[in-house]
């Protein structure tokens, strides 16, 4: 590119700055905006969101998926376990799906900044037959980190984990740390270079930066998780949910102080797609409380755990700083929600899993001085499970692009809020869309 100052570029960025700069600082920003427009520098950055993968090691092609894909029946006709994995039953991630998930995020998006993965890592624990192991649980964490490391250079992509309910030595049971997950889980998410910090020792959680003026907060859910029974409520002083709770209190009062934003990224959701609240009373009152009070600086909310792709609004009471949460599932619900009152907006991303068809999700977000995190938008990828299956080959498509989809320029709570007002006409082709999206049912 020529740099001379004469170039019709310069000459337009000039007089761009010279039309309404006052202050300095204000002299900068035009400064940095027009040059991103002229020069078309980076004004976005791109994630994935990667949810519920579940290898399991042990799955077997053409078994019965009674057995949980573990065994064949003597019965020829129930050996129905398909190459890439089987809808609707109790069966995991086999290889053939994970690594073609891996092998299609390589080849498309190199140019990715980061991956939030929501947790539920390692198989489930349902097979009576073939419990899992210590060590077991120990590999599936290893095998995620050795396929990041396969399959994406770690020295530019930041890999960012949390818990899932599924991911501890016992199903749905994780004991107060310090414990033995966590010290292990350090050492084998040494090569991901997180900032494990005594937080991480003790609760599970930790804060990554990614600039400056944005960081991802990595909770623990099942420090909130009601059928975690180890714990205690979030009203108990001193229990693993209140000291979670205190500590992310402190990450986003100091997060708005230093104008900077931060994603929320965690297994669990506060309430999942039939509004059943999945934390415990009090983590469920007091999370749902502090969501909504520092919503100005949560610019994304992502979980998992429900395979399902729904959305979830906190909004603002009338009564003073009080705060609900709804989730939209597809009976039509909304008649009543003053929808101008929506602060923040939390998306639940569905599986790779086959409970519906595997899915994976990438964002688009703004890096601009002023709105570095800001979400503009997300495409929904995800393959036709059963046509894998019968061609032998999985085939990843766009399902559907937000931005379209629901006619959005970005993803603020005030753009969620629009969308909210024609989901409230049940004929709506948004509506529509939004339903058949809930189970990963195809563009
Ligand atoms: C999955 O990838 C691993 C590592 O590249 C390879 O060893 C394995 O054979 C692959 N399995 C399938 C079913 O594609
Ligand atoms: C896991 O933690 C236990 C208890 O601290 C320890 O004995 C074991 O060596 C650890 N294993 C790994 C792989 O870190
Ligand atoms: C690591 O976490 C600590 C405490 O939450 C925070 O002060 C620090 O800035 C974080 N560093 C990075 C690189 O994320
Ligand atoms: C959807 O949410 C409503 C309101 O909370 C609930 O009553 C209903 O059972 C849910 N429907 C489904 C299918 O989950
Ligand atoms: C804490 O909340 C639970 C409901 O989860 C309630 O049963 C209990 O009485 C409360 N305890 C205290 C000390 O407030
Ligand atoms: C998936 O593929 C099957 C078989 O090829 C086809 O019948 C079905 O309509 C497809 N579904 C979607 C959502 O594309």
């Amino acid at each position: 590119m020529n740099h001379s100052i004469f170039t019709i570029q310069n000459l337009i960025l000039i007089f761009f700055i010279f039309q309404g700069c006052h202050a300095s600082r204000e002299f900068h920003l035009q400064y940095v905006f027009y040059k991103n427009l002229i020069y078309n520098e980076k004004l976005f950055g791109k994630f994935l969101h990667i949810t519920d993968l579940h290898v399991d090691p042990y799955y077997l092609e053409s078994s019965d998926p009674i057995s949980f894909c573990h065994r064949y029946s003597p019965n020829p006709i129930l050996n129905i376990a398909g190459k890439f994995g089987i809808l609707s039953t109790p069966c995991d991630t086999p290889f053939a799906l994970s690594n073609s998930t891996f092998e299609f995020m390589r080849s498309n998006f190199e140019d990715i900044d980061f991956i939030i993965y929501t947790g539920d890592a390692v198989r489930h624990d349902r097979d009576k037959l073939f419990k899992r192991t210590e060590d077991q649980v120990l590999d599936g964490h290893r095998r995620l980190v050795e396929y990041i490391q396969q399959y994406f250079d770690l020295s530019k992509i930041k890999f960012m984990p949390s818990l899932g309910n599924n991911d501890e030595f016992e199903h749905n049971k994780l004991p107060k740390g310090p414990n033995d997950l966590f010290s292990n889980l350090s050492q084998i998410w040494a090569p991901l270079n997180l900032n494990l910090t005594t937080h991480f020792l003790n609760g599970g959680y930790y804060r990554q930066d990614i600039h400056n003026k944005f960081s991802v907060l990595n909770l623990n859910s099942m420090y909130f998780y009601k059928k975690n029974k180890l714990l205690e409520d979030c009203n108990i002083t001193d229990s693993a949910g209140t000291l979670q709770l205190e500590w992310l209190e402190r990450e986003l009062k100091n997060a708005r102080q230093e104008k900077r934003m931060v994603y929320i990224s965690q297994h669990v959701p506060p309430v999942d797609d039939a509004n059943e609240e999945l934390y415990s009373p009090a983590c469920f009152y007091k999370y749902v409380q502090l969501i909504g009070k520092y919503s100005d600086v949560i610019c994304g909310h992502f979980t998992g755990h429900t395979d399902k792709d729904t959305l979830a609004f906190v909004t603002a009471d009338e009564e003073k700083d009080k705060y609900s949460i709804f989730a939209l599932n597809e009976t039509h619900i909304l008649s009543t929600i003053a929808t101008n009152n929506v602060v923040l907006t939390l998306t639940n991303a569905p599986s790779v899993k086959p409970t519906h068809n595997p899915a994976i999700r990438l964002y688009e977000y703004s890096t601009t001085y002023r709105n570095f995190g800001v979400l503009k938008d997300y495409i929904q990828y995800f393959v036709n499970l059963t046509e894998a299956n019968e061609i032998g080959e999985a085939i990843w498509r766009v399902e559907y692009i937000a931005s379209r989809t629901y006619g959005m320029n970005a993803l603020g709570a005030r753009d969620w809020a629009m969308v909210l007002k024609e989901f409230q006409s049940p004929d709506s082709e948004t509506w529509r869309l939004y339903v058949k999206h809930i189970t990963v049912s195809g563009p």
